[in-house]
């Protein structure tokens, strides 16, 4: 049975239902700060089934020792963490607190139990800003430039140390760059705060006409068309890298780095382009100032994980963005029929199979 904390959130749903397809046992654990329980609802109607799902929190020890006693759990996908670069820098002890304090208690925990396969969610945020792409593994990190990325790239030394000191352990950092897209049955996507900060769910809302424009932050970059260069990669495809992670893990030892990107970068005009084309649907623009702290361009080097894993991206660009599309159409259409029983506080599925709170 694999555990998977923050496994109601964005990454974590996509994972979940990788996993159940694949015949796995999962179990989350979620304290739901930046999800919610609906999505349970959401994971049936894709699954057919319900994932067992605990209401915890990863730094709270007696939790885990209860989870890891209760469940047969023999590797942990940990995903659960906060991810906004900007609120990172206003409160940065939240962020060490959870990314980082969230990793060392889950450690502990599972040296405890005597489970060491470890898959972890890391960034390429950790890596140093680099004049040359693609960013392979090797590339120097050090200096991320937020609370967030710093964060991250403690709690990979963390690892890296534990591993070091004990053969015992299996662990993979992945190092994402920047997921978008959805589940293909539009049943499962990314529900961002009010606000959202990232490119794609802000453009989503845009088109949605839930707000006038999108900022395009620079458009002075030394890049093909002045604006930012991602690595853009779908969160199923982001997912299938897991599953690939934890089968190399389950037959080898020690701690492992791989990027998890196509090694394809688009521009923000690109990607708008290319949305306008699969959606049909045109999106007004507000030129900006570039964006404190962000970069010209990203890429990355996803060979490694290609030779060690057998992984590849597959999934282009417009797969991205019109699976995120008809996530949002049908997230918008169910918004008041799964979201009121939240709004209201009335509990829903509360007994399905496995489900309890701590
Ligand atoms: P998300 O916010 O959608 O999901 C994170 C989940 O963790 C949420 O459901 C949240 O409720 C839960 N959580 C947070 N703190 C917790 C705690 N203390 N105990 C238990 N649960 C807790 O984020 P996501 O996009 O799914 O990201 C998942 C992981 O991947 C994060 O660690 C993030 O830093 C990392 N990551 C994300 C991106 C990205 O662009 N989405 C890129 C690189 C890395
Ligand atoms: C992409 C491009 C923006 C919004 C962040 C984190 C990183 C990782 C992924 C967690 C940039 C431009 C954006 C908008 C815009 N998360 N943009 N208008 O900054 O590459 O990475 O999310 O680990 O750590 O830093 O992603 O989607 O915010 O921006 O023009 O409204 O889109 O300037 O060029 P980023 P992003």
């Amino acid at each position: 049975m694999i555990l998977i904390t923050g496994g109601m959130g964005y990454i974590g749903t996509h994972l979940v239902l990788e996993l159940m397809s694949g015949g796995e046992d999962v179990v989350i654990l979620d304290n739901l700060c930046n999800s919610s329980r609906s999505t349970l609802q959401r994971i049936v109607r894709v699954a057919g089934k319900a994932p067992a799902f605990i209401e915890g929190d990863v730094r709270h020890r007696k939790t885990l020792d209860h989870l890891f006693k209760r469940y047969p759990i023999d590797a942990v996908i940990h995903c659960a963490g906060l991810k906004a670069v900007g609120e990172s820098v206003r409160e940065p002890l939240r962020y060490y607190d959870t990314n980082l304090g969230g990793t060392l208690t889950l450690c502990q925990a599972m040296a405890g139990a005597g489970v060491f396969t470890l898959v972890f969610s890391s960034s390429a945020t950790v890596y140093d800003d680099c004049a040359i792409m693609p960013i392979n593994e090797r590339c120097r990190t050090g200096h991320p430039s937020s609370p967030y990325g710093q964060s991250k790239l403690m709690a990979e030394n963390v690892m890296k140390s534990m591993a070091e000191a004990d053969p015992r352990w299996s662990v993979a950092l992945l190092r994402y760059f920047n997921p978008i897209g959805a589940h293909d049955s539009g049943q499962v996507g990314e529900m961002p705060a009010l606000m959202p900060n990232n490119l794609l769910p802000y453009l989503l809302q845009v088109a949605s006409g839930q707000r006038p424009s999108l900022s395009v932050f620079g458009s002075d970059y030394q890049t093909p068309d002045g604006t930012g260069i991602r690595d853009y990669i779908h969160v199923m495809d982001l997912a299938e890298g897991h599953i690939k992670a934890l089968q190399a893990l389950r037959c080898a030892q020690g701690l492992h780095i791989w990027n998890l990107g196509t090694g394809l970068g688009h521009s923000v005009l690109e990607v708008v382009k290319a949305f306008e084309r699969v959606s049909g649907v045109a999106v007004p623009l507000a030129f900006k100032p570039r964006r404190a702290g962000d970069i010209a361009q990203c890429w990355a080097d996803p060979v490694k994980a290609s030779k060690e894993l057998g992984w590849r991206a597959h999934r282009s660009l417009d797969c991205m963005l019109d699976d995120a599309w008809r996530w949002q159409m049908s997230y918008r259409r169910d918004a008041a029929e799964v979201l009121l029983p939240v709004i209201t506080g009335t509990p829903s599925l509360t007994t399905s199979a496995g489900s309890l709170s701590i």
